[in-house]
């Protein structure tokens, strides 16, 4: 379920289902390059995805069919991405020991550091560092609850899919970063994904996830908080915060109820990172990426940077992949490009990874 992106398997369409929309993504590996094959989008009524548990199956059913009737799409193997508080992402400690003794001692240690029960959740880890000399070594613990997974392969399975890859959407947004960019090994990056429901923010040296965090904040906090403020509906709220205008309002006039949710999320990103340096003291962060569908928001990447003190910029996860502009449109990709880094992370997992 984990494991860094092998080549030489089958490919996988990558299907991302968010609180807002389905996205699927499909990439064709074309020598050292990926090539686009299909981007599709098809939006999902509020309500249908909550906290990333499916709440609405006929409704991403009848999204994903709508993508794949629009497209022609003929792929049947998928890789899908969970988030919520289904999935626990830890970086915990353990005794130096051989690969063996750990693989036997994880499930116990498990048990300490989640929430659930053991025989309810299906449990993998990565080694992150075992330094020669030292006591301890670091362990990222992953743990997702089986009840979530089987609805996503119900869910899958009745829109005619077969599930190959069920991934970690933060490990998705981490491997379309390590695709796009030039990976150093001491480079510690932030990549900041903020969704229509979640944010979450992975810091990654030299491409290796180390921490993760989510928080319940996201796009929809936007429109929740001009909602209030101007006394217009969720749907006016969302044009506002698109830039648009409705009767009586124009986005100048939703400006400081995106000015108070910028704070917030700003507040809650400084807190994850001061989480990370707690257990990293010395951990300098060398820049910060963002995506999902909010990096568009004007004027957010500067608001960042300015009440971080950090470098930020917004993700392109299409960055080296070849698009036929006969079929896809450059200035679209672009726009569309930091909402894709979750597909596009699972796009690049192929049948047969762990
Ligand atoms: N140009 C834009 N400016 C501001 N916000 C935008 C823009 N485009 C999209 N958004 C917002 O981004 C959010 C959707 O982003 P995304 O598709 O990454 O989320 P999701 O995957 O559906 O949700 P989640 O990952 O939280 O479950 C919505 O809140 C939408 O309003
Ligand atoms: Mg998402």
């Amino acid at each position: 379920m984990l494991g860094r992106f092998q080549r030489g398997g089958k490919a996988l369409l990558g299907v991302d289902i968010g609180t807002s929309s389905v996205k699927t993504v499909q990439l064709k590996q074309s020598g050292k390059k990926y090539e686009l094959v299909h981007l599709g989008i098809s939006p999902l009524p509020p309500e249908a995805i909550v906290d990333g548990a499916i709440m609405d199956g006929g409704a991403v059913i009848a999204a994903l069919q709508q993508i794949f009737d629009e497209h022609k799409i003929a792929v049947k193997d998928v890789a899908v991405g969970v988030s919520g508080h289904s999935v626990i992402i830890k970086p915990i400690k353990m005794p130096m020991m051989k690969p063996q003794e750990l693989a036997e001692s994880i499930q116990w240690e498990a048990e300490q550091h989640i929430p659930f029960a053991i025989e309810d959740v299906n449990l993998d880890y990565e080694i992150l560092r075992s330094p020669p000399g030292t006591v301890e070594m670091d362990v990222l613990l992953v743990a997702v609850k089986k009840d979530i997974i089987s609805e996503y392969l119900t869910v899958a399975s009745s829109a005619g899919l077969n599930v190959a890859i069920v991934d970690v959407d933060a490990f998705a947004v981490a491997n379309a970063y390590e695709a796009a960019y030039d990976v150093t090994p001491e480079e510690v990056v932030a990549l900041l994904h903020v969704g229509a429901a979640v944010t979450t923010v992975s810091i990654l040296r030299g491409g290796i996830l180390l921490f993760t965090r989510d928080s319940v904040l996201g796009g929809n906090r936007y429109n929740e908080s001009i909602q209030k403020m101007l006394g217009v509906s969720y749907e006016q709220a969302e044009t506002l915060k698109l830039g648009g205008q409705v009767e009586g309002y124009t986005a100048a006039d939703a400006q400081p109820a995106v000015d108070l949710v910028n704070a917030e999320l700003a507040g809650d990103v400084r807190r994850s990172i001061d989480f990370f340096r707690s257990a990293a003291p010395s951990g300098i962060i060398h820049r910060m990426v963002v995506s999902g569908g909010v990096a568009r928001l004007p004027r957010f990447i500067p608001f960042l940077s300015e009440s971080l003190d950090l470098r930020v910029e917004i993700s392109n996860p299409l960055r080296h992949v070849k698009a036929d502009s006969k079929r896809f449109d450059p200035e679209y990709l672009e726009h569309i490009g930091p909402q894709l880094s979750v597909g596009v992370g699972l796009a690049l997992r192929e049948a047969g990874d762990k």
